[in-house]
């Protein structure tokens, strides 16, 4: 599979961890693209709805070509930390700006990597779950995995070998 991972965090931290981690075992057998959501140029969706009209943003800025890969992609995996409660805003941006060209995102495969400074039960990941399935549904998306991890310091992850042999082995059955 092609798959493209959006890394929602700026930090070298947690995420950056799960994402290589996840990558080393996905490797092998499909091809992986990173995108570093926060050092793309896009801005936010102003809800103008003349993609309605275009063929996609009519934003000048990176809006379409990072679209343009999720729709070539046959798997996206989203990877965002926990911020108040919910994903990161770069994370946000880049699926907001989705909405000109949903219908073309239909029927991707999904992942969910979900670091965040509180154990697992904790309502922010049930919150961020739910956002998942509500767009898994609108969009016929088969989310394959949601996984969230209790990580705070910015090498936690990185330092758990058993966490990291995990997601890892999650990569590995893709
Ligand atoms: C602005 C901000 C808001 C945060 N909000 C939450 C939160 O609501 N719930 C939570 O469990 N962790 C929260 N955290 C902790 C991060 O999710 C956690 O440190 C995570 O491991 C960061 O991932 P990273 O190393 O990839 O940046 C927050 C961190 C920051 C910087």
């Amino acid at each position: 599979m092609k798959i493209i991972i959006v890394n929602g965090s700026a930090r070298k931290g947690n995420t950056l961890a799960a994402i290589e981690a996840f990558s080393e075992g996905a490797k092998s057998k499909n091809e992986i693209e990173i995108i570093q959501a926060d050092k793309l140029n896009i801005g936010f969706c102003k809800g103008c709805g003349a993609c309605e009209f275009h063929k996609g943003c009519v934003d000048k800025d990176d809006t379409n070509s990072t679209i343009d890969k999720l729709v070539e992609a046959d798997m996206i995996v989203f990877a965002t930390p926990v911020y108040w409660w919910g994903m990161t805003a770069q994370t946000k941006l880049v699926i907001d700006k989705c909405y000109c060209r949903g219908a073309q995102i239909k029927g991707k495969k999904i992942g969910v990597l979900v670091p965040g400074g509180s154990p697992v039960d904790a309502t922010q990941y049930e919150l961020i779950k739910n956002q998942f399935e509500c767009m898994a549904s609108y969009l016929d998306w088969n989310i394959l995995f949601y996984k969230p991890f209790y990580a705070n310091g910015k090498d936690e992850i990185r330092n758990n070998a058993e966490l990291v042999k995990k997601i890892t082995d999650l990569g590995s059955r893709l």
